[in-house]
This record gives C-alpha cells, sequence and structure tokens, in this order.
C-alpha cells in the first residue's frame, strides 16, 4: 500500500472534518491508504509540553511521517487570512526534510475552514502553498471538471477544498464541499501511486 499523509491543524473540528473526508477519499483508491496526522498546538506564553498522545483522534505527525508518505494533504483553519500558528510551527521544523528534499517531486494540496464565507478561504490555500513549493512539492488543486465547483453556495474552491463552517463552527460540511474533498482525495491519491518511485 502507499501511504499518502493527511496533515491538518484543527481547533473546532471543522477542518478535521474536511481531513476526514479527503481520507476517505484516497482510501477509495486501490492500492492507496491516508495516514491522518495532526499536530499540537503552541502557546505564545511560555513553553508548554503537550501530551505525546492527543486526548482523541489521530497522532501528532512525526517527521518521519513525510519521509515515509508519497503525498501530503495539508490542511488549517484559516486565522486570520492565512494558516494556522500551528501548522506554520510544524513547518518550520522541516529543515532537515527541505534539506535532503524528502518531498521533491511528491503531489500535494491544501484544505482549510473558516468561519465566514469570505472571510479568505483563496488567500489562506494559497499561502499554505508557499511552503509545499520551496519544498519542490507539485501542487494539485481542483479541476471545473469537478460540477461542485460551479454549484457550491459555500466552500469549494479550484485550490482545494474549504468548508464555510459559520460563526459557531457548528455549519454541516455541504454536499459540494464534501463531494470536493473526496475528490481532492482520489485526485492526490491516484496522482501519488503514478508518482511513486517515478523520481519527479
Ligand atoms: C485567531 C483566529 C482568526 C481567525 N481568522 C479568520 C479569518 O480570517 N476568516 C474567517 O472566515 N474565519 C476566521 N477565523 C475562524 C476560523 O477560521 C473558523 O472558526 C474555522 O472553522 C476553525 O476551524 P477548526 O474548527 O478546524 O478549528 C479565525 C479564528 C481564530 C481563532
Amino acid at each position: 500500500m502507499t501511504d499518502i499523509l493527511v496533515l491538518y491543524y484543527s481547533r473546532h473540528g471543522s477542518t478535521r472534518k474536511l481531513a476526514e473526508l479527503i481520507a476517505t477519499g484516497i482510501d477509495s483508491v486501490p492500492g492507496a491508504q491516508a495516514r491522518l496526522r495532526t499536530v499540537p498546538p503552541v502557546s505564545t506564553v511560555c513553553e508548554a509540553t503537550a501530551p505525546d498522545i492527543p486526548a482523541d483522534g489521530p497522532p501528532y505527525a512525526e517527521l518521519r511521517d513525510l519521509e515515509e508518505c508519497a503525498g501530503l494533504a495539508l490542511g488549517s483553519p484559516t486565522r486570520f487570512g492565512n494558516m494556522a500558528a500551528p501548522m506554520k510551527y510544524f513547518l518550520d521544523g522541516t529543515v532537515a526534510q527541505w534539506l535532503s528534499g524528502t518531498l521533491t517531486g511528491k503531489p500535494a494540496c491544501v484544505f482549510t475552514a473558516t468561519g465566514s464565507l469570505h472571510g479568505g478561504q483563496e488567500t489562506t490555500l494559497l499561502s499554505m502553498m508557499l511552503p509545499l513549493l520551496h519544498h519542490g512539492m507539485l501542487i494539485m488543486g481542483l479541476p471545473y471538471g469537478e460540477k461542485g465547483l460551479m454549484t457550491t453556495a459555500s466552500g469549494g474552491t479550484p485550490y482545494g477544498p474549504s468548508h464555510h463552517a459559520h460563526a459557531d463552527n457548528r455549519g454541516p460540511v455541504t454536499e459540494d464541499e464534501s463531494a470536493l474533498a473526496l475528490a481532492m482525495g482520489r485526485r492526490l491519491a491516484r496522482v501519488a501511486l503514478r508518482l511513486d518511485g517515478a523520481g519527479a
């Protein structure tokens, strides 16, 4: 089986819902399996130590997950139009992987959740691509062949799946948002399987 890393941060669970849908899409492709991982929060005032294993949900990512996986779906809530600090903090710890080209040539996609509909999904998705480009990853989006891109009245963009969670984070993942997240997982898995071992 070829592992594909679905790495996300989620404080209130909205980004996590998208991560699980993308993982389902990945798992639906024969030969591919999703490896769901998250990152711990960061402390602004002093060094806080998170438990090794989160209280619920998938384990925290280790750097070897980046090495072992053939593709990456990276997710974060939108915070002031950008990715959340815990995900940026994790990425800032990947210098050794950048130096050794661990991620070079592997396909990647990005996803996000927001409280408001026009609160920066696209800016977050585009800015999340930047460190992945520095790593030499092959960035993937969603083509307009995916009907949901035209019909959605909530999230779902050509830059990657997204979810409008509303201010209380209780908005359900809509049919279009769900279809686009599943499609992204399938698309990432198919490309990762083709490229795995191809030395792109
Ligand atoms: C510090 C902070 C900044 C935020 N900035 C934005 C923003 O720029 N645009 C927006 O629509 N929502 C913003 N939100 C709301 C989150 O994006 C939204 O609650 C999201 O669904 C949280 O995802 P999660 O449930 O995966 O943690 C912000 C939330 C916080 C705590």
